[in-house]
């Protein structure tokens, strides 16, 4: 996590720095620095909280410079303190700024210590500081000094050293945390995502694992990890250059809750039609690997395990194929066994997650048959290290807590199982079902959103509550699980989600008239199932929120209130379903009063495992 952004230029850099930070305020927001190098001088400004409280403090005199690094943190190493706050600094001389964690840092400390560097933080980033001044004693360059301290750093990082001495080169070094450097005339850019870039160019170049950069304002020198120079491809960007505005909304999250019927438009455009799914949508030869495939694994963390898990219960139903899905970060520390002819999915909204990444690295070593990133952010790590790829196309998620980048995750699902299914033997009943379904489900989403009003007055209810089960059967259990992780992540109430089924072996004991369980009763053939477990609740005293179809014959009274959610095909109902449950969790974090778009402790994207 942690976010870099740095440039070198003729002019002054530090209002681009810090609108890079703004952008890259997503990937940690405990404290914000920057370094600027003035006239021979080294002007570091570091604040505790939010990107707003460094540029608060940057005045005309503190905020001069042409070379220039700036970070906004997530704590890893050392508490949120701004002595723990980057940019840290070596020799008066040295700056440095870190995304990632240096794991041998506490034997480099001791040995940095006995060498009569002094330490003005618990971080393990001054390490690289030190570490970078020390060796530069005896090299005639930055750029040396850097290539040899990174063979003593153990971890993953991405990181940008200056030396004010050297005022118009930066030095930069990938291993496991994404760096990219931003091409512009006379002037030259890092960072650790190119969103932090686009007011300023559109032309990348993504550094690769091991890559050193030599930085300056005409020039840009990379040195792969054998120590050669080379020549890496200009990528010429389309993302969209501004998702930063709310849209009159008071919230991101409540944004891209509401963009959801839209940008599902485009999720679909163009890749399926009444007449089925458009071939080779997933990558060039995907449909030739789909008609090999025997087995789907699929791997991914958080909100996008939650879609993972939903397309399990589509895959084996609808496709016939089998599959499983795993958290990525079991998946890359337990030995497994490969089937035969296995494709492995890796899901991500950012691309850049740290244990996908590694699980997907671990997985090529494997013997899968092929791979195929599910993602919402092209040239991102996982895209470019998958053989086949495709783009959800929910556009910019800022809100920590996903929401459109989960339901566009599994319309892509629903495409998958369309295009795996017709090399199995799915029958054209069920092909048409899903087909109508997808046609239909934007306005089936802009029907649900509606229901607002009524799920923001029931969010009352939860004002005084501390903990939540959240119950469903089927394909809406990851939905529940889901449901609970957005109540949890944004109001702080603590939320359990479980398989209806399994109430009896063990959480009934936590039923009360304090435990609030939501219920999601869409109308299908698990419905009697989950009647009876609802009537396991309400005879020990539970009060039950149920979002039900309202064929589903669930009434409102004393111990349950029902929200009739619209009714919907089987195949969309868990993407129509979590509508609701994000709406929930919004309005109960409002009544909490939480941060909602950057909740405490979290970032948007967990580039450390
Ligand atoms: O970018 P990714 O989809 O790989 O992120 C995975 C999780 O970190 C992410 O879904 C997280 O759980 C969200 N904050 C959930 O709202």
């Amino acid at each position: 996590m942690c976010g870099i952004v740095g440039a070198v230029a003729e002019r002054n850099v530090v209002q681009i720095l810090l609108e890079g930070l703004r952008r890259l305020e997503y990937r940690g927001y405990d404290s914000a620095g920057v370094a600027l190098i003035h006239n021979d001088d080294l002007n570091i400004v570091r604040r505790i909280g939010k990107v707003k409280a460094l540029s608060d403090a940057i005045n005309d005199e503190n905020g001069l410079g042409t070379t220039g690094i700036a970070h906004t943190r997530w704590a890893t190493h050392g508490g949120v303190t701004e002595a723990n706050a980057h940019p840290h600094v070596s020799s008066e001389r040295f700056a440095v700024v870190h995304n990632g964690i240096i794991e041998n840092h506490k034997s480099l400390r001791e040995s940095l210590t006995a060498k009569g560097y002094r330490f003005n933080s618990d971080t393990d980033t001054e390490t690289i500081a030190h570490t970078v001044a020390d060796i530069r004693k005896g090299t005639d360059t930055l750029l040396e000094a850097v290539l040899s301290a990174v063979k003593s750093f153990h971890g993953a990082y991405g990181t940008v050293i200056v030396d004010k001495h050297d005022p118009s080169t930066m030095v930069v070094a990938r291993s496991g945390s994404p760096l990219v450097i931003g091409l512009g005339i006379g002037e030259n850019f890092i960072a650790s995502d190119q969103m932090a870039l686009l007011p300023v160019t559109r032309r990348f170049i993504f550094l690769e694992e091991g890559d050193v950069a030599e930085i300056k304002r005409e020039s840009v020198r990379i040195i792969d990890a054998n120590g050669n120079d080379v020549e890496r491809e200009v990528t010429e960007s389309n993302v969209e250059h501004d998702a930063g505005d709310k849209a009159g909304y008071r919230h991101y999250m409540l944004k891209e809750i509401y963009e959801q019927p839209s940008v599902i438009r485009n999720t679909l455009q163009g890749r399926v039609s009444p007449d089925g799914v458009a071939s080779d949508i997933f990558g060039r030869g995907s449909d030739e690997i789909f008609a090999k495939t025997e087995h789907v694994k699929i791997i991914a963390c958080g909100t996008s395990y939650h879609a993972g898990m939903t397309a399990r219960y589509w895959l084996e139903a609808f496709a016939g194929v089998s599959c499983d899905v795993e958290i990525a970060s079991e998946f890359r520390y337990r030995k497994s066994v490969v089937k035969p002819n296995s494709l492995l999915v890796t899901i991500s909204q950012s691309g850049e997650t740290a244990d996908t990444l590694a699980a997907l690295k671990l997985a090529k070593e494997s013997g899968y048959m092929s791979s195929l990133a599910i993602c919402n952010v092209d040239g991102s790590s996982l895209v470019r290290e998958s053989a086949l790829s495709f783009m959800t196309r929910a556009g910019a998620e800022i809100g920590v807590a996903s929401t459109k980048a989960f339901t566009t995750q599994l319309a892509g699902f629903l495409m998958l199982v369309l295009a795996i299914g017709k090399h199995k033997g799915m029958s054209s009943e069920q092909e048409q079902a899903i087909l109508q379904g997808l046609a239909e489900l934007p306005s089936k989403l802009e029907e649900t959103l509606a229901l607002a009003n009524e799920i923001d007055d029931l969010a009352e209810e939860f004002s005084d509550k501390h903990h939540s089960l959240f119950l469903g059967r089927g394909d809406q259990y990851p939905i529940a699980m889901e449901g609970a992780l957005k109540l949890k992540e944004i109001s702080y109430i603590h939320a359990e989600a479980y398989a209806s089924g399994e109430l009896k072996h063990g959480p009934l004991a936590l039923i009360d008239a304090d435990m609030p369980v939501i219920v999601v009763a869409p109308n299908n053939e698990l419905l009697e199932k989950l009647q009876s477990n609802v009537e396991e609740v309400r005879a020990r005293g539970g009060i039950m929120y149920v979002f039900a179809d309202k064929d589903a014959q669930f009434a409102s009274d004393e111990t349950m209130r029902v929200v009739n959610v619209p009714h919907c095909s089987e195949a969309i109902a868990p993407i129509v379903y979590t509508l609701p449950l994000q709406l929930l969790s919004y309005y109960v974090a409002l009544i909490k009063g939480t941060d909602v778009d950057q909740p405490r402790n979290l970032a948007k994207s967990v580039t450390v495992e």
